[in-house]
């Protein structure tokens, strides 16, 4: 069970040896093997394969439960929840280059992202096209050394709300704004109604210094504990 003021966050990275692999595989049900069997190259196959039977094998631990026995429904939007939850269980996975989050609450929403942090993108384009008027000149007017750490703050924080929410990147990111200058506390700043600014609650998640995420739960803050996995023996 996991009290109602708690976030555990489950850190894996998704190069696993062909052991894991497989046992992990065999705990995917029909559909997800079809999926699996759908990517082009063979790591994104494995590391599909990898946080699917993990996401499997953690919830499995929580619900007391055989991980091939979890059973997905999935919202219009493609947010996947248990089928069967007495417990009133949820949670969100995120994966970028490699490492995965999980992020599991009871009794409320959760969202959850992980970004590889990457000097070679158009950040202050993208930062015009994707954020909020107000975010994205406060984003100009940055220092420009500052502009990638800054950058991965805003998209993992607002890709964090808009999965706690549900509707993914359907909500339109630039619906709320969120602080993102490094160095400064993880908050929301302002949602546009029919959104409640009180009804959600965001903090970091320190994944090493080449990552950058950030989890939103609804309701009051909770306590994140985080994890890493496999637990040590
Ligand atoms: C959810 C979304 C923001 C994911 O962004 P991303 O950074 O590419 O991927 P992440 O690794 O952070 O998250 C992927 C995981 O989020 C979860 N997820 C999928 N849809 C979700 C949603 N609407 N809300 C929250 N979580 C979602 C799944 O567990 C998924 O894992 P999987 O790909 O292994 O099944 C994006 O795909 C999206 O906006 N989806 C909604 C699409 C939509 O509106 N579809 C309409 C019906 S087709």
């Amino acid at each position: 069970m996991i009290p109602r003021n708690e976030v555990h966050i489950w850190s894996a990275r998704l190069d696993q040896s062909a052991r894991t692999l497989d046992q992990m595989r065999s705990t995917l049900s029909t559909d997800e093997q079809v999926r699996a069997n759908r990517f082009h190259f063979e790591r994104d196959r494995e590391h599909f394969i990898i946080a699917r039977g993990l996401l499997r094998t953690i919830l499995a631990t929580y619900v007391d439960a055989e991980p091939a026995q979890i059973n997905f429904s999935y919202s219009a939007y493609g947010k996947p929840a248990l089928t069967t939850n007495p417990s009133s269980l949820s949670f969100n996975l995120s994966h970028s280059h490699g490492h995965c989050l999980l992020a599991v609450v009871s009794g409320r929403q959760v969202g959850v992202d992980i970004e590889m942090l990457r000097d070679d993108l158009a950040h202050e384009e993208i930062a015009e096209r994707y954020f909020s008027p107000r975010e994205a000149s406060r984003f100009r007017a940055l220092p420009k050394q500052l502009y990638t750490a800054a950058f991965f703050n805003c998209w993992t924080r607002k890709e964090a709300f808009v999965k706690a929410h549900g509707k993914g990147l359907s909500l339109g990111l630039d619906q709320f704004d969120v602080s993102f200058v490094p160095g400064e506390p993880a908050r929301l700043e302002y949602v546009q109604e029919p959104l409640n600014l009180s009804n959600w609650s965001l903090s970091d998640i320190h994944v090493g210094d080449r990552y950058a995420a950030a989890v939103v739960v609804e309701g009051p803050a909770c306590l994140v504990h985080s994890r890493e996995w496999p637990l040590p023996v």
